[in-house]
């Protein structure tokens, strides 16, 4: 059974519908990312979770149990916001107390008489709880500033901190890199994956990076429009993605997408020239995407294209290359030692590495052509 169930949830706003049957099971201790473009309904999920949202049908489960009628406060989750969300008089230390007091000294910490004892007790535990995840965290040296004392990176880890003196079931976490620079982003993301591996908590994060999902997590679910619409390890979502819309979202640069063609005679055609050749039957048209890693410059190369644009990134070579059947520019990466060879309005020949073309039906399904084992690559 998983540790976190969500099974076809809907939720509209209004007669918008925003979530249109969503299901993902999560493992205890796994890392899931839930990434999509802006305004598919990452944080809509992930809220619904937490149980700050409700579903309008649908089932949430946590440890088999379902919690659609538990409130926020009792799912024992802990949400980590993208704005951090720390009360800025009070100081760091105070910041991560906070929702364990909130907890620990409930109703018994405020009786009359008992209530002092009680809440001086809870106070001793609470503080060394703090104190141990301060350490954790590497934030002992910050416990007594104010939010407004701390750089965008230690709140970030201010806000886990208070996430974490909870012992929660799961990390709940909503863009929380997002407000940080391009380099502490970098940082952060190798941060949280070291905390993930030491705490072998389950967390389910929430980002538009496509880099941070990769980067991080040990499954992601990709989302659209309310859906999702493949969930995998990394590496299986980036070289063996189901549809046309998760290959175009995830890579960067994007997937190339050219416009092939499957004859009846059963050849499989690319830009005039003849790919591979599969079982004959119907013919039709086909999408063909190729990652700029698996195309290369080559003298004798079957495709012609005029440089366009050039980006020299030092540790790789990006081309732009314009072609006469395209409107698109296809995008292939070279290595920067090609770079002084190739500038911009010269024609370069290219070909592709046949092992790594991906084929798409007219509507975007990943399709596997009859007879793929066949396949034999034309001269
Ligand atoms: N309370 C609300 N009332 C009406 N519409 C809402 C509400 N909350 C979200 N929406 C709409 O639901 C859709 C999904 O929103 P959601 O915040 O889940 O997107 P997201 O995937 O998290 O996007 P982003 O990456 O920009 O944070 C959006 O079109 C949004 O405008
Ligand atoms: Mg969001």
């Amino acid at each position: 059974m998983s540790q976190i169930s969500l099974s076809g949830i809907h939720k509209s706003f209004g007669s918008t519908e925003v979530l249109k049957g969503v299901s993902l099971d999560i493992e205890a201790g796994e890392f899931v990312t839930l990434v999509g473009p802006s305004g598919c309904g990452k944080s809509t999920l992930l809220r619904i979770l937490a149980g700050l949202d409700s579903a309008d049908t649908g089932d949430v489960r946590i440890q088999a149990q379902s919690v659609t009628q538990t409130r926020a406060a009792d799912r024992n989750l802990a949400m980590v916001f993208q704005s951090y969300a720390l009360y800025p008089h009070l100081s760091v230390a105070e910041n991560m107390m906070t929702p364990l007091k909130m907890r620990e000294l409930g109703w018994a910490g405020r009786l009359p008489i008992v209530g002092p004892l009680v809440a001086r007790r809870a106070c001793r535990d609470i503080h060394a709880r703090v104190e141990a995840v301060a350490e954790t965290l590497k934030i002992t040296p910050l416990l007594a500033r104010k939010p407004g004392q701390l750089s965008g990176g230690q709140r970030q880890r201010v806000a886990l901190g208070r996430a974490m003196v909870r012992d929660p079931v799961a990390f709940l976490m909503d863009e929380p890199l997002s407000n940080l620079d391009a380099a502490l982003r970098v940082h952060m993301r190798a941060e949280l994956s070291e905390l993930h591996r030491r705490l072998n908590a389950t967390f389910v994060y929430v980002t538009h990076d496509q880099a941070e999902a990769l980067t991080m997590s040990d499954r992601m679910a990709v989302m659209m429009q309310g859906e999702i619409l493949q969930v995998g390890p990394p590496d299986e979502i980036y070289h063996n993605p189901a549809s046309l819309a998760v290959a175009r979202f995830i890579g960067s640069p994007a997937i190339n997408v050219l416009p092939g063609e499957k004859l009846a005679d059963g050849r499989v055609v690319l830009l005039g020239q003849r790919l591979f050749n599969v079982q004959s039957g119907q013919p039709r048209a086909l999408f063909i995407g190729l990652r700029p890693e698996h195309l290369h410059l080559a003298a004798e190369g079957r495709f012609e294209g005029m440089i366009s644009h050039r980006e020299n990134l030092g540790s790789d070579l990006f081309l732009h290359l314009t072609l006469k059947e395209m409107d698109n520019p296809v995008v292939i990466r070279a290595h920067p030692d090609q770079a002084r060879n190739v500038a911009r309005g010269h024609n370069v020949r290219f070909d592709l590495d046949p092992a790594k073309v991906l084929f798409f039906e007219a509507d975007g399904q990943r399709v596997t052509l009859d007879g793929a084992r066949q396949l034999e690559v034309a001269q």
